[in-house]
C-alpha cells in the first residue's frame, strides 16, 4: 500500500533522514521505532507532506507527486495523527470528531461517528465536554479517533502512548487492533518498543536517519541489540 523509497530530509543542513527505505502492505501494522531524534516523526511528516524531502513514497504502486499539498494527502486516504495529542481544546468532543471528517462530503459521516464511538465508548459519554477538559489519554483517545473520522485507508500514528499510565496506553493499543481488524493499515511511531512489537506484524529501527534492523516483529523483538537498546 505505502512504499518508501530512498527518503532523505534535510534541516537546512542537518541530515535527519539519510535515505530510508520500508513498506506497509495493506491490513499490516507496521511499527517504526527509534529513540529521541532518530527521525520517526520526520519520517511521517514527509509522508504527509508537512515538510520537503527527497525520494520516492509510493501508495498503491502509483508515485505520490512531491509537490501535492498536505491536504490532498489527507485526500489520498492518509490520515496523521501527530505526536502531543493535539486538539481543540475549546471545542467539544463532539465537535473535534465533526473536524476529523471536514474533507469528507459522503453522507456516511453519522454512521461512522457512532462506529468510532462504539471503539472510544469514553469518548461516548463525554460528547457534550470541551476537549480542553479532557484527561491526557482521553484527549490522546480523541485525537486517534479524529484520525478515524477521516476513514482514512493508512493511518500515520506519532507516539499515541506518550505519557501515559500503562492501562491508558494498553486501552490505546488495544483500540489500535481493533481499527486495524475493522480494515485500517496502520504506520504505527513509538518510543515505546515493548508495546508497538506485541501488536504489530513488522518492524524497523530507525537509528540517527537510518534503518539499521528490520523484520517480522517477532524476529525484531529477538535482535540482542533490540533487547539491549529498546526492550527493558
Ligand atoms: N524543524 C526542525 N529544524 C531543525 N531540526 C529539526 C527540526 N525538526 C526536527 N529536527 C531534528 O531532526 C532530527 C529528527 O527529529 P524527529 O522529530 O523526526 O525525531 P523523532 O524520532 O520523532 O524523536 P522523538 O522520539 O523525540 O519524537 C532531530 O535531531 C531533530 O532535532
Ligand atoms: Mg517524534
Amino acid at each position: 500500500m505505502l512504499e518508501v523509497n530512498n527518503l532523505y530530509v534535510y534541516y537546512g543542513v542537518i541530515e535527519a533522514l539519510k535515505g530510508i527505505s520500508f513498506n506497509v502492505a495493506e491490513g499490516e501494522i507496521v511499527t517504526l521505532i527509534g529513540a529521541n531524534g532518530a527521525g520517526k516523526s520526520t519520517t511521517l511528516r514527509a509522508i504527509s507532506h508537512l515538510i520537503p524531502y527527497k525520494g520516492q513514497i509510493k501508495l498503491n504502486n502509483e508515485e505520490v507527486r512531491p509537490d501535492l499539498p498536505p491536504h490532498k494527502i489527507t485526500k489520498l486516504g492518509i490520515a496523521h495523527i501527530p505526536e502531543g495529542r493535539i486538539i481543540f481544546g475549546n471545542l467539544t468532543v463532539k465537535e473535534n470528531l465533526e473536524l476529523g471528517a471536514y474533507t469528507r462530503n459522503d453522507k456516511k459521516i453519522n454512521e461512522d461517528m457512532e462506529k468510532v464511538l462504539s471503539v472510544f465508548p469514553r469518548l461516548k459519554e463525554r460528547l457534550s465536554q470541551l476537549g480542553g477538559t479532557l484527561s491526557g489519554g482521553e484527549q490522546q483517545m480523541l485525537a486517534v479517533a479524529r484520525g478515524m473520522m477521516q476513514n482514512a485507508n493508512l493511518m500515520l500514528l506519532d507516539e499515541p502512548s506518550m505519557g501515559l499510565a500503562p492501562m491508558l496506553v494498553q486501552e490505546i493499543f488495544d483500540n489500535l487492533v481493533k481499527i486495524n481488524k475493522a480494515g485500517t493499515t496502520i504506520l504505527l511511531v513509538e518510543q515505546n518498543a515493548n508495546m508497538a512489537l506485541e501488536i504489530a506484524d513488522r518492524a524497523y529501527v530507525l537509528e540517527t536517519g537510518s534503518i539499521i534492523i528490520q523484520g517480522t516483529s517477532k524476529e525484531v523483538a529477538e535482535n540482542e541489540r533490540v533487547k539491549e537498546a529498546y526492550l527493558g
